[in-house]
């Protein structure tokens, strides 16, 4: 893949000769990419040096954490920014009142069913499909679930054991406040702060509609069966964004006219895969004009952090699978080395929230629309910050005969540039080090490395997923040029040293394949 068409035909210095359309790659597995994250600093379990540590739990180390960051910028390039939304940070602890109104503590249940003898605890619906080969409702009564296990005479799969009552398992971690230990909820989703904040926030930020409000932060469940690392989380990151609007009011079609070169896919519930590429065909698709807008900024700003229409599709959800919240949702799904993954929850979730919260706390949360006073619906676009890294790593990390390469685009990659002085020694060693300092001060993200052959360096900074590498070699003492070597092609060109800067950003700021420019 490049993604500068510029340094395919330049002559090189290049000491590697391999040309990337000739490589053959392997798509990495599941465990080759954990062992990436792990043995490279990506991410890694929480605390694990002690024997308790957690199921679900999981730190990011230095390039996880920069990959993060990245992803959060482009993010709020692609949606938050380009939409004017506001953006807000919540609290992570919320009171139980929060979670009555809500929903959250009567519907953000799962059925669960334990061994009597060894104590194993099972998510009864998903236990008894795998067993029976039934499709089974997690909504199902404890006495329904009950009523199966006996009719199939299920056991516990650990231990032979007889299997209890089945019960309902609320997911929120439950935490007491202050010396009365008063009873308050980590919350599970970030979209409450924004519902309880917005009287607040359409007040003082004089919002008008329609309005996006975001929020990108952490939010925790205590998932029965948290697995597959990054994937199923007990505490995950979301980057939230909740559009409110009048539902009487018009869209402004103005709009769409950016964005008409994005296609999407959507799967209907009765299994029609149909690929949309037209406004008014998405706007029946998807419900609305408004919603197929916001899908159309959903799929573009994937495309710019590397995805591309084959690989992602819209997904609508039957009733029975829609959160409790929503009249209509749909999965932005991606293909991915293990199948079909969810990554961003698409939720209509009209004006449940305001209107429960109003209820509940006896406030008026309607705003005005021009003259007329309206309580607004929402569109939500719900972000799994976690996934989407995962799935960078599953989309770009390949194996090469000669190495391994994470081909991230320059927008998201830990480091967009390494560099290196050809040998450590002076006059290489000061020039390097003069211009690594330049860059950072630049805001660049870079790695200093000089240990080493200078191709093992580059292999290194390939497995990384760092686009470029900038070497300081005799030349540079000369003419005052570096090597600047591309990751994915392994051409190599001279940069002058004054215009470095300006090429390594241009080159971060070039779109990737399949990004629609606006
Ligand atoms: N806010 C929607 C979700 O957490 O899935």
């Amino acid at each position: 893949m490049f993604y500068e068409k510029g340094l395919r035909n330049l002559s090189t210095s290049s000491t590697e000769s391999n040309s990337p359309t000739s490589i053959a790659e392997r798509r990495a597995s599941y465990e080759e990419i954990l062992r990436l994250a792990l043995e490279r600093g990506f991410f890694f379990p929480s605390a694990e040096i002690y024997n308790d540590s957690l199921a679900g739990f999981w730190d990011y180390g230095p390039l996880g954490f920069l990959l993060k960051s990245n992803l959060e910028r482009e993010w709020r390039r692609w949606i938050v920014k380009y939409e004017d939304m506001i953006e807000m940070d919540g609290a992570l602890i919320l009171p139980k009142s929060v979670f009555e109104a809500s929903g959250h503590l009567s519907s953000m249940v799962d059925p669960i069913v334990e061994c009597t003898k060894c104590h194993n605890r099972l998510r009864a619906d998903k236990f008894i499909s795998e067993k029976t080969g039934l499709q089974v409702d997690e909504r199902l009564s404890p006495e329904e679930f009950q009523d199966l296990i006996s009719k199939y005479n299920l056991r516990c799969p650990k231990c032979g054991g007889e299997l209890g009552k089945p019960s309902r398992f609320n997911m929120m971690f439950r935490v007491g406040v202050g010396a009365e230990n008063a009873d308050a909820y980590l919350r599970p989703e970030t979209a409450q702060n924004i519902f309880t904040a917005f009287s607040r926030l359409s007040k003082t930020q004089r919002l008008k509609l329609p309005k996006g409000i975001a929020q990108v932060g952490k939010s925790f469940r205590n998932e029965i069966a948290p697995r597959q690392s990054l994937l199923r989380l007990r505490e995950l990151i979301q980057a939230e964004v909740e559009v409110f609007f009048n539902p009487s009011g018009s869209f402004d079609h103005s709009k769409f006219e950016k964005l008409q070169n994005v296609k999407m896919k959507i799967l209907s519930v009765d299994g029609e895969m149909k690929e949309v590429s037209d406004f008014s065909e998405a706007a029946r698709l998807f419900g609305s004009e408004i919603i197929a807008y916001y899908f159309a900024l959903l799929q573009r700003f994937y495309n710019a952090i590397g995805f591309s229409k084959e690989d992602t599709r819209f997904r609508e959800l039957s009733a029975k699978d829609r959160a409790f919240y929503a009249t209509s949702a749909f999965d932005f799904e991606i293909n991915s080395g293990l199948g079909w993954v969810e990554l961003v929850a698409c939720n209509y979730r009209t004006d449940y929230d305001l209107s429960t919260h109003s209820k509940a706390s006896k406030k008026d949360l309607m705003v005005m629309d021009g003259e007329t006073k309206v309580l607004p619906h929402v569109i939500e676009l719900s972000l799994g910050v976690d996934r989407t890294m995962f799935m960078l790593l599953d989309k770009f990390f390949r194996h090469e005969p000669n190495r391994d390469v994470l081909r991230l685009p320059p927008n998201v990659a830990p480091y967009l540039a390494a560099v290196f002085p050809l040998i450590s020694k002076p006059p290489f060693e000061s020039v390097a080090e003069k211009i690594y300092e330049d860059l950072k001060l630049q805001d660049f993200a870079v790695f200093y490395d000089d240990s080493g052959a200078i191709g093992r360096r580059y292999r290194r900074m390939d497995e990384v997923g760092t686009p470029f590498c900038v070497t300081v070699d005799p030349q540079t003492i000369d003419d005052q040029t570096v090597t600047l070597r591309q990751r994915d092609s392994m051409e190599q060109k001279r940069v002058k040293i004054g215009e470095l800067a300006e090429e390594l950003r241009r080159l971060r700021n070039q779109n990737v394949p399949g990004t629609i420019t606006a």
